[in-house]
């Protein structure tokens, strides 16, 4: 029998980590990559990690759109049920995950399909690509992205492209980064800050993609969910069939591909016209505060970031959404985790990573400071 510190060790590990990516999300923010370089994925051969490839709509669309992406190869794994369900609060049937297409495979095993992963490729011939060219067996492991057979498939891709599981987030985007990979991948905004990920953020070699935190007809990114997927602090709903969504604030995409809008300049006001013009009504009132403990001044909205201030400001964490990294540096994150990450900027030492403004925190901060020219 576990002891009791196992047994909730092994509760506290788990997470619910099962939501589907729908098709327009991926069609949306795959056409901004393609407006700015339709060769974005030309001759690249592309691994869709942690997925379901029987169904998932990543397999999908790339495997769809194989021909017009000019793609040399696709590659689609999955993670096996039972290792799944084995870090899962919510309750997966096999049943669900056991999809025709495999039960009808001359390879399928139903011994070894509740253990394993499985691999879906496609590999470009003198001919044209469809759907029903995908090639599938299981793999050796259970298709963790960690273990040395996915790794390996990593070390063969050039981009990687999914929805990781949100729970892995911190280990996911190192081991994109530390193979020095191109990637397109969703997550959520407090990730900005891990310490995992910020050193990254900093050095510009990763950055948000052209959807974040955005609301599109009216609902944040939302996700197909299983039955049992808890309602608790989500937005959940039910479609005319019954299937059911989340919507999930602060999600979208990270990515180190390079899309339009993050070489557009914010369009900005100088300090005097924001103190009489800014549509912030504290701004016009008590124009721009000095923070008590660094040199560098409190913005507290994106639009209001005077455009001839050469110092430091401190912004919003939501600027990291409009950061041109022709029109800005980027010098740090205040929030616990960002600290020791902050270019000089404060002293580590202290232990003081938040700033005060007239003895008030305030939280979630990045600071910048306008580049010349
Ligand atoms: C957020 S879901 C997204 C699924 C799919 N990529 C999509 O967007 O529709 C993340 C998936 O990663 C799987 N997963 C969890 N831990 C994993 C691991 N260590 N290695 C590979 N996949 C994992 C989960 O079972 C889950 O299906």
């Amino acid at each position: 029998m576990p002891k009791r510190n196992d047994t909730l060790t092994a509760a506290k590990d788990k997470k619910s980590d099962e939501f589907y990516t729908q098709y327009e999300d991926i069609q949306r923010e795959i056409n901004a990559y393609l407006e700015y370089n339709p060769d974005t994925f030309r001759d690249k051969t592309i691994l869709l990690p942690c997925d379901d490839p029987e169904w998932s709509n990543f397999t999908r669309f790339f495997a769809q759109n194989f021909e017009m992406l000019g793609l040399k190869k696709l590659i689609s794994t999955s993670y096996s049920i039972e290792s799944k369900q084995a870090h899962e609060t919510v309750q997966l049937s096999i049943f669900d995950y056991l999809t025709d297409f495999e039960k009808n495979s001359p390879q399928y095993d139903e011994t070894i399909s509740p253990k394993r992963g499985k691999i879906f490729t496609i590999t470009r011939r003198n001919k044209k690509i469809d759907i029903n060219d995908l090639q599938w067996r299981y793999l050796e492991g259970d298709g963790d992205f960690r273990s040395e057979e996915v790794t390996r498939l990593r070390d063969e891709a050039d981009i990687i492209v999914t929805n990781p599981p949100f729970s892995l987030f911190r280990e996911f985007l190192p081991w994109i980064l530390t193979a020095d990979k191109q990637f397109l991948v969703i997550g959520n905004q407090n990730a900005i800050t891990y310490k995992e990920i910020f050193p990254y953020v900093l050095q510009n070699r990763i950055w948000l993609g052209m959807r974040f935190n955005q609301r599109v007809n009216g609902k944040n990114m939302t996700f197909a969910v299983p039955e049992s997927y808890p309602s608790s602090g989500t937005e959940i709903f039910t479609d005319a069939s019954g299937k059911r969504y989340i919507s999930v604030a602060g999600t979208g995409w990270f990515t180190n591909l390079e899309h339009g809008r993050r070489h557009q300049p914010l369009s900005l006001m100088t300090m005097a016209d924001n103190i009489k013009f800014s549509m912030h009504s504290d701004i016009r009132e008590t124009g721009y505060l000095h923070y008590d403990n660094y040199d560098a001044i409190e913005v507290p909205y994106t639009d209001a970031i005077p455009s001839d201030y050469s110092g430091v400001i401190g912004v919003p964490i939501t600027f990291l959404k409009f950061y041109c990294p022709e029109q800005f540096e980027l010098l740090g994150a205040t929030e616990s985790e960002g600290k020791g990450f902050s270019n000089g900027l404060w002293d580590d030492a202290s232990g003081v990573s938040q700033p005060l403004v007239n003895g008030v925190r305030k939280y979630k901060r990045l600071f910048i400071r306008k580049k010349d020219g």
